[in-house]
């Protein structure tokens, strides 16, 4: 089968389709690092990945990276896979499952360059909500008016695990070793090959040097300009499929679903190697 890609939206989003056997070779890796830097978010209907042939293609497109851990209850036979889902039976932390409902990027706030993409399998789909959304960080950079990227260049922000579970959990909860976790980033990214993106996210806490309400004003109104269907896309799971992300220049988030939903993910992440400046 050959590989047909059809593109979503200008700013974000493809839909590519493929066998398995196309799909895992080196070839494809190299392909698929194209497409991602093309389209940022990649979605493969009904691949049905194994965790082994996520990890082996994890492999092939860089080094893998786990800053999660494989949650309480996981495969341990799958180290590097990290099990996104509500049950309690499977994942005793559920409450940064839940800060994923929210706009964000992964590995913002830890001491590591963020990761370079996200990959995730859906091994059973919930049975209402639980929807995935990207936008592109890059297109909500490149059309802001030119007096307007002047004002934001050289502004910095605080990011932190605390902002980014604001909304499920209070601060005094929060485990004690993420508790404090937080970076400052710029505003703007200037990325290694001269693209730029706005670096935003429900850990972006406040911008440094603004008055708390205005500076939070500021980032919840480019959070809205950064989310807007020009800029974003949505894929509904079914049971097999697979999707790619660029996590430097986009934002994800989980449509809400219950914990009963029956939604069961398998993430694993490729290391980034560029430092946000
Ligand atoms: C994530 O935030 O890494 C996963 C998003 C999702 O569960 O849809």
């Amino acid at each position: 089968m050959e590989v047909q890609v059809e593109t979503i939206k200008p700013a974000i989003g493809a839909v590519v389709r493929c066998d398995k056997e196309a799909f895992l070779t080196e070839e494809f890796a190299e392909r698929c690092l194209e497409l991602l830097e093309q389209h940022t978010a990649l979605v493969f209907p009904q691949l049905g990945l194994t965790d082994e042939e996520q990890l082996a293609f994890t492999d092939m497109l860089g080094d893998r990276v786990n800053f999660t851990g494989t949650v309480p209850g996981g495969d341990e036979a799958a180290q590097d896979v990290y099990t996104i889902t509500l049950d309690k039976n499977v994942n005793t932390e559920p409450e940064y499952v839940l800060g994923s409902m929210f706009w964000h990027a992964d590995g913002i706030c830890s001491d590591i360059p963020p990761p370079k993409a996200t990959l995730l399998s859906c091994f059973n789909p919930p049975n209402k909500g639980g929807q995935t959304e990207f936008c592109s960080t890059y297109a909500a950079w490149e059309a802001l008016p030119e007096e307007e990227k002047a004002e934001l260049e050289g502004l910095r922000v605080m990011h932190s695990v605390t902002a980014a579970v604001r909304e499920v959990l209070p601060p005094d909860q929060i485990n004690p070793s993420r508790r404090y976790m937080r970076h400052e980033h710029p505003l703007v990214w200037t990325h290694r090959n001269g693209r730029k993106s706005l670096l935003l996210g429900c850990h972006a806490d406040y911008v440094i040097g603004m008055p708390l309400a205005q500076s939070r004003a500021l980032l919840a109104r480019l959070h809205e300009w950064a989310a807007q269907p020009d800029f974003s896309c949505r894929h509904t799971w079914q049971k097999g499929d697979f999707a790619i992300w660029d996590n430097t220049g986009a934002l994800h988030r989980a449509l809400p679903y219950s914990d009963d939903s029956g939604r069961r993910m398998h993430r694993t992440t490729v290391a980034g190697y560029e430092e946000i400046a």
